[in-house]
């Protein structure tokens, strides 16, 4: 390991993190009893301008009078380029900031960015004298913000998750993409001609360099890493093969832009019995490797080694985090 120490954010249950417009209070009891982990209750771009005023006192009211249970409850506020941020963090985390555990920042662009709304937030905490301080999750949905994730990963120990913020980020890269999240066929892979001249084009994954780079970001400075929306809720196959390749870099949870994602969202990003009980193995095939002065052994005809304890062991912690949630 390096003599660098990586401090882990505060662990929280994040499979499934639902998104929930302010304009709507109708839909928070809903919301509430659903099986999502973590709720946003979005100010943002689900809110017209001319909304935003009730929105917010939606959210306030919500947040102080909605029976939550044990959800992680977080609003996202506008982006620090609009008028709306400032009484956002202001009125929010004065009026309901004891039911608030997280703020989401969308379109963070640099590491003074962060540092600009934990200003705020600090100041406002200490005058209500709050003892919980509440975590940011930064939506990573800019060229900018994706040039300075590392900076904003580390920016604040507030910090506790990075959401890969699909639509913006193409919007933003000019990407080509129409469906929110979804693949594009032009990004594909035209393989040289086979002895009968056939050739077969195999489609790629347009995000993967993105959510790469932000998962390591992430797990750099110990943060957890969230693949965000996608916009085609009648598509589950196409919305669980987007979380499996998220899932597969590093990210642990998904979005929900609709109900019917979040049970999806959490099948994913929870490891099955069959992950659960082969990583039991490795860890008493180990230990008894560890008895004999062995540092690797074969199991099931593979090698194992210390690595293999620490994934091992991320996957039984997870398993005990989803049973106790
Ligand atoms: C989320 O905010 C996105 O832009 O994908
Ligand atoms: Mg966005």
């Amino acid at each position: 390991m390096s003599f660098h120490p990586v401090e882990q954010a505060t662990a929280r249950l994040n499979r499934s993190e639902l998104a929930v417009p302010g304009s709507q209070p109708q839909m928070f009891e809903k919301a509430a009893e659903s099986d999502a982990d973590v709720i946003f209750l979005d100010l943002e771009d689900a809110v017209a301008p001319d909304e935003k005023e009730q929105a917010r006192k939606n959210v306030i009211k919500g947040l102080n009078e909605v029976d939550w249970g044990n959800k992680s409850m977080s609003v996202r506020i506008n982006g620090l380029d609009t008028h709306y941020m400032y009484r956002d963090v202001v009125d929010v985390v004065e009026q309901a900031g004891e039911r608030l555990d997280l703020i989401m920042i969308p379109k963070v662009g640099t590491a003074a960015d962060v540092y600009a709304v934990d200003m705020m937030v600090t100041q406002i905490e200490d005058a209500k004298g709050y003892e919980k301080r509440i975590g940011f999750e930064h939506i990573i949905e800019t060229a900018l913000g994706m040039q300075n994730v590392t900076e904003i990963s580390a920016a604040s120990k507030r910090n506790e998750s990075l959401h890969f913020g699909v639509a913006d980020y193409a919007a933003s890269t000019r990407a080509r993409t129409t469906i929110i999240g979804g693949v594009n066929k032009d990004y594909s892979v035209l393989t040289d001609p086979d002895a009968d001249g056939n050739r077969a084009t195999h489609w790629g994954d347009m995000w993967h360099y993105a959510l790469a780079r932000m998962v390591v970001a992430a797990r750099a400075n110990g943060l957890r890493p969230i693949d965000g929306p996608f916009g085609d809720f009648k598509d589950p196959d196409g919305y669980k093969a987007a979380a499996y390749r998220a899932a597969v870099l590093g990210c642990e949870g998904k979005w929900a832009i609709h109900p019917s994602q979040i049970a999806l969202a959490n099948e994913v990003m929870s490891p099955s019995e069959e992950e659960i009980t082969k990583a039991g193995r490795i860890l008493e095939a180990m230990a008894e490797a560890e008895a004999a002065g062995k540092g690797a052994v074969s199991l099931d005809g593979r090698l194992i080694d210390y690595a293999s304890i620490r994934q091992a062991e991320v996957l039984v912690e997870k398993a005990k985090q989803i049973a106790g949630g």
